[in-house]
């Protein structure tokens, strides 16, 4: 077993046991076209945004009504370190109108966030709380004066607890229908001004993380797969809560294509994470094992979504231990996306590992028998390699395989360390290099004829982050942790972004500043 970098984690979509990080220089790609906001089509054809989920920034954990879901107890079972949980987190339950001001003095054209289950419907199933439809409401029609379009997420990682203690969450077939509820209170309540809802945020992610390596909420897994397990098995339970969340989609999406999409015009889709996958040799087995990583990666939503079953490889691999569909499930899961959410932020290199499958216990990354290796560049550790022909690859892929769906890239960002020092956390030149790329990379697969529209940074403000807390930021801008007012400061990056948002090309900034 390989460890990666120096600090034992390294990104939110690592695969935290497979990575090796190859030594030597990759090359770094960064766009040299001076592109401006004017080479992408209008909004709302394509928007520029940026996003944030509930528990990572509204705090307020307690009030109102909210009760905990799972990622309060994942986050309060101390992995983080004292104090290092979303109680508070930046407080946008208060200061959600001070927010959304930045967002205007940005420019953003779009902002994504996720609604908190438990929240809205406390324990996950029964009554509507008024006071959390009113926080939403509030938010909501705060953007929209401003002329700034919601994208909605219905699940960020956050089941009731609730529901978690009564038949396991995701693990249970219960959910399907309550997950539908949910969705229902929201489509009535929130669905006339909001037109892109996704079900799911990385829902790959979410499965591997929380189901087999158990480093995410609810932190199930088996060992020798993970450890610190709450229980679980790493080799069925990723597979089953998949299913579920599949099914669950594609009620929601049936429920909203029959009620609502009628008279609200809105569109229904899922998100997950992608890495361009590049073999790492021209051998035969490793362009099949990129192939296989596809599927168990992507293909594993992408394929059931697009054309109503699993992939091939996986059911051979997986074989029982992998659900299947009846019929009128398949029916209903085939093409139940209006579009793909993209959460993407970097390339992987894939080599064989023939020997992972020679053992019966496998969990679902042994079952990819491949090893995912990422290459450094020219970037400092704990930063992400900036590789947006990584992203080329993945939106090639979805137009010649899975006929090319609209997607918008829902996340996008550089990780930085969070720096007590106000100076060097503003100073955030590394994230602009990083963007400045990707998004040109983008307009690239956009001239080629992908079908994106619209990109948006991860994220707005620092935030309490997936596999570390507050100890890592993707932010637009700083958030003072230790200011009891938790103040928030433009950092190099929105500055730049804002510059681009009014119609200055990308170099016009950095040249005069
Ligand atoms: C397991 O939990 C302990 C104590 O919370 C922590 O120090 C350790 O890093 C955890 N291990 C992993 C792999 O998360
Ligand atoms: C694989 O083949 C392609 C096309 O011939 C070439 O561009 C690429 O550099 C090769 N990759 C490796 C790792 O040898
Ligand atoms: C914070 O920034 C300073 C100044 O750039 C740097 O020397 C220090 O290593 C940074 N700390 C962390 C934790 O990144
Ligand atoms: C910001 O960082 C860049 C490179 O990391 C450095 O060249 C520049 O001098 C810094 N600017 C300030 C104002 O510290
Ligand atoms: C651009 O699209 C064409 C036709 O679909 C395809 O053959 C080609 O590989 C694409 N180029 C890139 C860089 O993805
Ligand atoms: C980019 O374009 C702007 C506006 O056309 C121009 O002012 C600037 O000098 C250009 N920068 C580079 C590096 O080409």
């Amino acid at each position: 077993m390989w460890r990666i970098g120096c600090h034992g984690y390294y990104s939110l979509l690592i695969v935290v046991l497979h990575v090796i990080v190859l030594r030597g220089s990759a090359s770094v790609q960064i766009a040299t076209a001076n592109y401006s906001r004017d080479d992408f089509p209008p909004a709302p054809h394509f928007v520029f945004g940026a996003g944030t989920s509930a528990y990572q920034v509204e705090g307020a954990a307690f009030e109102d009504g909210r009760t905990p879901s799972i990622w309060d107890t994942f986050a309060h079972s101390g992995r983080f370190g004292d104090n290092n949980n979303g109680d508070i987190a930046c407080d946008m339950y208060h200061k959600y109108k001070e927010d959304v001001q930045l967002m205007v003095d940005t420019g953003l054209e779009a902002f994504r966030f996720s609604i908190s289950w438990s929240r809205v419907i406390p324990n996950g199933r029964g009554p509507v709380n008024p006071k959390g439809v009113q926080y939403y409401n509030s938010l909501i029609n705060e953007l929209i004066r401003h002329g700034i379009q919601p994208h909605v997420t219905l699940f960020h990682y956050d089941v009731p607890q609730e529901l978690e203690d009564e038949y396991g969450g995701w693990l249970g077939r219960k959910i399907v229908k309550d997950f539908t509820a949910f969705a229902d209170v929201c489509f009535r309540e929130f669905g006339d001004r909001v037109s892109y809802w996704s079900t799911m945020n990385e829902a790959n992610v979410f499965v591997m993380g929380g189901y087999d390596l158990g480093i995410f909420p609810p932190g199930r897994c088996s060992a020798p797969f993970g450890s610190n397990c709450t229980g679980g098995s790493s080799a069925t339970e990723p597979y089953i809560a998949t299913h579920n969340i599949l099914l669950a989609h594609a009620s929601t999406a049936r429920l909203y294509k029959e009620k609502y999409q009628a008279k609200q015009h809105g569109l229904i889709g899922l998100d997950i994470l992608t890495y361009g996958l590049v073999p790492l040799t021209n051998s035969t087995e490793d362009v099949k094992a990129a192939e296989r990583v596809h599927d168990f990666f992507h293909g594993w939503f992408l394929n059931p979504l697009v054309f109503g079953d699993y992939p091939e490889s996986m059911k051979k691999i997986a074989g029982s231990r992998l659900p299947s569909f009846t019929p009128h499930q398949s029916k209903l899961l085939k093409g139940s996306c209006d579009f793909f959410g993209l959460n993407h932020y970097r390339t992987m290199y894939i080599k064989d590992d023939p020997d992972s499958l020679k053992t019966n216990q496998r969990d679902y990354l042994g079952d990819m028998a491949a090893k995912m290796l990422s290459k450094q560049g020219h970037v400092p550790s704990g930063q992400f390699p900036i590789d947006p022909a990584g992203l080329q690859i993945v939106l090639e892929h979805l137009k010649e395989v899975y006929s090319n769906p609209p997607v918008f890239i829902y996340e996008n960002g550089q990780m930085t360390y969070h720096n007590t020092s106000l100076d060097a956390s503003l100073n955030d030149t590394s994230r602009v290099e990083y963007m400045e790329a990707f998004m040109g990379g983008l307009l690239e697969a956009m001239k080629n004829g992908s079908n994106a529209k619209g990109y948006f940074v991860w994220s707005f403000m620092d935030l309490f982050e997936l596999f570390d807390g507050l100890k890592s930021t993707f932010g637009l801008y700083y958030v003072d942790f230790n200011d009891p007012d938790l103040n928030r400061y433009a950092k190099f990056s929105a500055h730049w972004y804002s510059s681009f948002l009014r119609g200055r090309t990308i170099n016009q900034y950095l040249q005069d500043h």
